[in-house]
């Protein structure tokens, strides 16, 4: 099972077994990660699963599509390397994973 790491704003990491093709977001709100709401259940409409992705898996991960981006231009605390977790499916190509939560996000 690939794993992905949650960083609190404090420096508290929360590792994770995440399940392959369900979404960063799940994995942290199945595991009770604070700071991850997914109020929207993952419809890409609340940006309650704000992460920032830390700078080495940036590339892999890649940028956000449109409507994505649209949301985090209203999250407080966006920063280039945002994301909206939801929108990240998991694979053991993500197996490592390290985002971090912004301090907004508690
Ligand atoms: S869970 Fe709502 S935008 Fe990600």
């Amino acid at each position: 099972m690939p794993k992905v790491t949650f960083i609190e704003h404090d420096g508290t990491e929360h590792e994770i077994d995440a399940e392959s093709d369900r979404s960063v977001m799940q994995a942290a709100t199945d595991n009770l990660v604070p700071g991850i709401d997914g109020d929207c259940g993952g419809e890409c409409s609340c940006a309650t699963c704000h992460v920032i992705v830390s700078e080495e898996w940036t590339a892999k991960v890649g940028g956000p599509g449109d409507t994505e981006i649209s949301l985090l231009d209203l999250a407080p605390e966006r920063e280039e390397k945002s994301r909206l977790s939801c929108q990240i499916i998991m694979s053991d190509e993500f197996d490592g994973l390290v985002v971090h939560l912004p301090e907004f996000q508690m």
